[in-house]
Order: structure tokens, then C-alpha cells, then sequence
């Protein structure tokens, strides 16, 4: 049976890091306050200049040279941001021409956290479709400018990043065994930037109103992604008729430590078997997954066979998983 497997992967991140105690500095917040109720210490945040598209193309270089699969050589490239380069045309271009790949298909997909899945779900259509043979998929956010730096309910949550990886068809076991994803639009208003687009278009006022900048009722977002990273978790297992026991290691969305222990509870998989890096990064929403599975490669954590559940969920609500037999 044909299957997209995932052959490299990369990521991209700013160098410039932000603690707890530089945001102790700016909002009223405290280390303590941020760690015990995110598990966040620190996360890293694009220098001025330095744009969503820039840390796009550092990680899907690094994810084809580990695939060994020359940019030009890419049959499409899809990128799941909420904070694109600009709101026309797709980041995706600008990441065709900056890492120099043919011209193929290169288009955005706007599923928040659950951008990276949403477009590995994609990708695996298009593998599956059959005249797309090397797909880079991108997870990319660069929340820094779209944050209220006075608001401690959100700026002290997020972190700029990119992860990428890079799809190729093969026969065999090995590969992306099945994907989920889901979309509840009745949350819209819980995790939102209103201005911009073509309800409230840019305005003195748009501005003045902070409309440009993420909105968010955290109680009800935590809730949502505990619940429903779990179940679309249980519903992938009960499917593909594995257990709890099988999987190897979860990677679920960074956003919180507590709810990747909500999700570990709900699901029956020890927080052991999670691989976890939020204290490092903080929330990078799309970029997360793929930062993780990157940086669990190169510390040699998968191993071939493995099975890896990937899991995610963001505004929209939109929430996925997938199974991935390493
Ligand atoms: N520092 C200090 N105090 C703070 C801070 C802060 N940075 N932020 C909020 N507080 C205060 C609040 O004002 C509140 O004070 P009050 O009781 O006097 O009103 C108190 O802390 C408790 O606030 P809660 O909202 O109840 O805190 P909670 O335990 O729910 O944690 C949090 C808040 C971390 C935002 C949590 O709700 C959360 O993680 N939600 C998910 C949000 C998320 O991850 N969004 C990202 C995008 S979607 C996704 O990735 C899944």
C-alpha cells in the first residue's frame, strides 16, 4: 500500500529569547504565576525584519536537506499560518521563492494550531492523488506582532517558530497512517483577531480598538482542547484498532502543560510517553508539532516502527490528529 512518510524534517527559530523574568519587566506577571500555570520559562521572538516567511523557509531547507530532496524538486508547499507575511498573496509563495523550489503549488492553510496536521492531512491527499510526489508541509507563526504586549492574559503565552516537514510516497507500512480534523465554529469569538479582514478592514479606529490583535477567553480554549484533542485522539485508535499501549510517543500541541496533562489523563497515555518542549518555545501554534518531532529525531527519541500520535487544537475551534507509523 502506497503511504506518505515523512522523510525530513526542520525547523526555524528566531535567535532572540524572552524569559519569564524579561516579562516580569513588561506586564504584571511573575515566573512563578507563568511556569505553574503554563509550564512556559521562556520562548524565542523574531528580530525586527526578520518575517514569517523568513523562518518558513530556514525550516523547510533544513527539513529537505534531511530528506534529501532538493527545493526545486518540490511538487507543492503547504503552509498553515494565522500570521502570514502579509494578507495577500500566500507566505507560501514567498517561501517557494526563498528557498528557491520549482513552481509548484505553494498556498496557506489557516487552521491555527492545528495548522501543521491539518496540512499533513492535506499533503497525504495529494501523495495519495499521485502526480505530487515531494510535499513540503510548513507550520509557521510569528504571533509576537499580533499580540497586546500590555495584555498578560495572552503575550505571555506565545513564541515565534517555524517546523516543517517533507512528504514522499511509499509502499510499505511506514507513513502517515490515517489523519482526523474537525472544525466547531460556534468558538469563533473564544480566539480571534478581528480587524483586518472584511468585517472590520483597517481602520485609525480598527486600531485604536486593539482589533489587530489576538483576543482570547483562555478558560473556554483550554477546555475545547482538552476535550477534543482527546477524543479525535481516541476516535484515530479505535479506528486503525490500536490502543493506548501501542503508541510509541505523543506529540501534542504545546500550548499549555496542563493541557497535555488533561490529554494524558483523558487518553490513558503516561505524560513519559509525551514528548515536550513548551518550557523552551511557549505556544509557536502551527510550528509546535513539527519543532517537536524535529528536535525528537535528532536526540534519537523515534525510532523505525514507532507509532506517533499527533495532536493539536486552535481557533476556529479546529482540532486533528494523526497516526504515523515512524
Ligand atoms: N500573570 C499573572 N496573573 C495572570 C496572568 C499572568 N500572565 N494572566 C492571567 N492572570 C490572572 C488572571 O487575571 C486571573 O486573576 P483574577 O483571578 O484576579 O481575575 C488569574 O490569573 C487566574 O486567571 P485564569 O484565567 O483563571 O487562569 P487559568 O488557570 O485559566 O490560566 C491560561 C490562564 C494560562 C490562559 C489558561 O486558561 C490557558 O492556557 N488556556 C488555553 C489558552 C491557549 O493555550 N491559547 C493558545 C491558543 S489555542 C491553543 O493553543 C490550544
Amino acid at each position: 500500500m502506497t503511504r506518505a512518510r515523512i522523510v525530513g524534517l526542520g525547523r526555524g527559530v528566531p535567535e532572540k529569547v524572552l524569559t519569564n523574568l524579561d516579562l516580569e519587566q513588561m506586564v504584571d506577571t511573575t515566573d512563578q504565576w507563568i511556569t505553574e500555570r503554563t509550564g512556559i520559562k521562556e520562548r524565542h521572538i523574531a528580530a525586527d525584519g526578520e518575517v514569517t516567511s523568513d523562518l518558513a523557509a530556514a525550516a523547510g531547507r533544513m527539513a529537505c536537506e534531511n530528506a534529501g530532496v532538493k527545493p526545486e524538486d518540490l511538487d507543492a508547499i503547504i503552509l498553515g499560518t494565522v500570521t502570514p507575511d502579509m494578507q495577500m498573496p500566500a507566505t507560501a509563495a514567498f517561501v517557494q521563492q526563498k528557498i528557491g523550489a520549482s513552481h509548484c503549488p505553494a498556498f496557506d492553510i489557516s487552521a491555527a494550531c492545528a495548522g501543521f496536521i491539518f496540512g499533513l492531512g492535506l499533503g497525504d491527499s495529494l501523495i495519495h492523488r499521485g502526480n505530487h510526489k515531494r510535499v513540503l508541509v510548513i507550520g509557521v507563526e510569528l504571533l509576537s506582532r499580533v499580540l497586546d504586549w500590555k495584555d498578560r492574559n495572552t503575550c505571555v503565552l506565545f513564541g515565534d517558530a517555524a517546523g516543517a516537514a517533507v512528504l514522499v510516497p511509499e509502499e510499505g507500512e511506514r507513513g502517515i497512517l490515517d489523519v482526523e480534523m474537525h472544525t466547531d465554529g460556534s468558538y469563533t469569538k473564544d480566539l480571534i483577531i478581528p480587524g483586518g479582514g472584511s468585517v472590520n478592514p483597517a481602520s485609525h479606529a480598527s486600531v485604536d480598538e486593539k482589533q489587530h490583535v489576538v483576543h482570547m477567553n483562555g478558560r473556554q480554549i483550554f477546555t475545547q482542547a482538552v476535550r477534543n484533542m482527546s477524543r479525535v485522539s481516541l476516535s484515530l485508535l479505535e479506528r486503525g484498532g490500536f490502543t493506548a499501549d501501542d503508541v510509541t510517543t505523543v506529540f501534542a500541541h504545546q500550548a499549555n502543560m496542563r493541557i497535555v496533562e488533561g490529554v494524558s489523563h483523558r487518553i490513558k497515555i503516561p505524560l513519559e510517553r509525551f514528548f515536550i518542549n513548551i518550557q523552551k518555545y511557549g505556544n509557536t501554534s502551527s510550528a509546535s508539532i513539527p519543532i517537536a518531532m524535529s528536535e525528537a529525531v535528532e536526540e534519537g527519541q523515534i525510532h523505525d516502527g514507532d507509532l506517533l500520535l499527533l495532536t493539536a487544537l486552535g481557533a476556529g475551534v479546529s482540532w486533528a490528529s494523526a497516526l504515523v507509523r515512524w
